[in-house]
This record gives structure tokens, sequence and C-alpha cells, in this order.
């Protein structure tokens, strides 16, 4: 880690980029549902030929509801681990505790963000759009695999948000613009997030020695398994929303590209978008080189 991601830089950038929620959402700020929400390379909807592109718009917004609730149940996961790692402690850099105060609150304002993107999302669509639940017992698995497995999971989320703003940019420009401004606005305090999580990861691997980091990529991979059978879950709750809102149910083979297509695309946008992603690996591989190496080899299947 360069001397350019100190607590106090990290702290200083996310103090000028700040935003208030009602600078987001709220008033007339709402999502216009005759757009796409979330970028193609997330949403896989083009190739689903026996879908018309009502029933593809349908669907991608389906999975831009998927995508608010995941991130609030995962934002609701990490956060105890960032406020566990805020108070001060002796010999600490003097920038650590304000830095990491700054970035509990951040991830306060996010939940409660997507929250309310969540809640506008479902006073407008036309069915209710099923989540896999409950959140209590998912943050709890979550958080089994301990202190240091939940630090590289944190990074790889935090990770993840930067490409979520960059493939939203860089691709459609019909998307709407408010679920753009929520990625954006995301994204912009997210990128103070990865650096500092990269910090405290490496804090807590120098501690802990390399017998505990191998350990930890383990269970931060047990954590990858398990976050992909709740995507799995996900598909089939995503086809069941589809179905209501298009009032018909698709045909076996239908439904079976339906699943292989959507797991995927779900794969990408929570798990290969970070495990591909050169700022997490570069985080990962100043402390284990081995780990990185062990990321890289099973990345390709979520991407
Ligand atoms: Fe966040
Ligand atoms: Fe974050």
């Amino acid at each position: 880690m360069t001397q350019m991601h100190s607590y106090e830089r990290l702290l200083a950038t996310s103090r000028r980029v700040n935003w208030r929620l009602e600078d987001i959402i709220g008033g007339d700020k709402k999502m216009d549902f005759s757009r796409p929400f979330l970028p193609e390379s997330f949403a896989r909807v083009d190739g689903m030929d026996f879908l018309d592109d009502g029933e593809k718009r349908l669907l991608n917004q389906i999975r831009g509801h998927g995508y608010l609730a995941m991130f609030e149940l995962v934002e609701r996961c990490i956060l105890p681990f960032i406020d566990a790692h805020t108070p001060s402690r002796p010999d600490q850099d003097e920038w650590r505790t304000p830095a990491m105060s700054q970035f509990a609150a951040e991830e306060a304002k996010h939940i409660e963000l997507f929250t309310r993107f969540r809640r506008d999302f479902t006073e407008s669509f036309e069915v209710e759009c099923g989540f896999v639940g409950p959140a209590e017992a998912i943050g709890a698995e979550i958080r089994s695999h301990g202190e240091l497995a939940l630090a590289i999971f944190v990074l790889a989320i935090e990770w993840a948000t930067q490409v979520h703003y960059a493939e939203s940019v860089r691709g459609d420009p019909s998307l709407d613009p408010q679920f753009k401004s929520l990625l954006r606005h995301h994204w912009l305090e997210e990128s103070q997030h990865a650096k500092l999580d990269a910090l405290v990861f490496r804090e807590l691997a120098t501690r802990a020695g390399p017998e505990q980091v191998d350990a930890a990529l383990q269970g931060f991979l047990a954590i990858g398994g398990y976050v992909d059978t709740l995507l799995k879950q996900q598909t089939a709750l995503d086809l069941a929303s589809l179905e209501k809102a298009i009032g018909r149910t698709l045909p076996g083979g239908e439904r079976d590209a339906f699943s292989q297509i959507q797991h995927q695309a779900m794969r990408w946008t929570f798990l290969g978008s970070a495990l591909c992603n050169p700022g997490f690996l570069e985080a990962i591989g100043a402390v284990s080189p081995d780990g990185r190496a062990l990321i890289e080899q099973v990345a390709p299947a979520f991407c």
C-alpha cells in the first residue's frame, strides 16, 4: 500500500465528496419505470429471445430490486465489523479513528439509501418481488467465518462497487438517471472505503500471521460459495416475480435458459466484479501472493 492511501488523506477525500441522503432521493427524485435500471453487463437480458422488449425491461427492473436488497443486506452485515474496528488504540495513526468513524457513518447512510430506494421501488412496481432471507440468518452465516475472512469479504464488496459505477456510466445512456445516480453516489464514497478496508485488512493480517491469513482466504472462499447458493435461490425468486409481472408461465426450456443466464449474471454482479477486480487482487496480493493466485484460479467461474 502506498503512502497515498493514508488514513489522513482518505478522510480528507471522504469529507470532500460526502453527500446527503436528501440530495439523492425524495421529492421529485424518483425512478423512471419506462427505463432499465441496471447496466446490461449485470442484467444480461438482451440475449433472452423468448422475452419481448417490455418483458426484458421488467426483468432488468426486477434485477434492480435485487441489487438494492442485496446491498442493503450486505451493508447491514458488514457495519458491525467496521464499528468494531473504529475505537482508538494506543500507538495507532491519529487519523485512523476519525477515518473509520466517517466510514461507518457513510455505510449507515448507504443502508438508509438502499432501503429508501427499495421502498420507492415497491410502491411503484406492479408486483411484489421476492428476496432471499431472513437477513439476520444470512448475516450470521457470513460473519461465522471469522474476522479476517470477513475483512476480505468487505474488501471484495467495496471493490465491486467501483466496477458497478464504471459499467453504468460507460454503458447504456438509456438507463434510468435516478438509478444511475445511486450507483454514482455509492461509488463516490465506496472508493475511499475500498482503500480504508485494504489498510484494515493489512493491519489484521500482519497481527494474525500467514497461517491465519491462509485460513481466512479459505473462509472467504466459503463465504463466496455460500453467497453463490443465495444467488441461485434469488434467480428462482426473480423468475417467479417476472412470471407474475408478465402474467404468464415460461415453458420448461425457457425457464432453464432463464436460470442459467440469470444465475451467471448475478454471479458476475456480486462475486465476479470483485474477484476479477485489479484493485481487490492487488490488495490481497500485497498481503499474500499465494492468496491472490488462489483467487485468480477460482475467479473465472464467476465472470
Ligand atoms: Fe456502501
Ligand atoms: Fe462501503
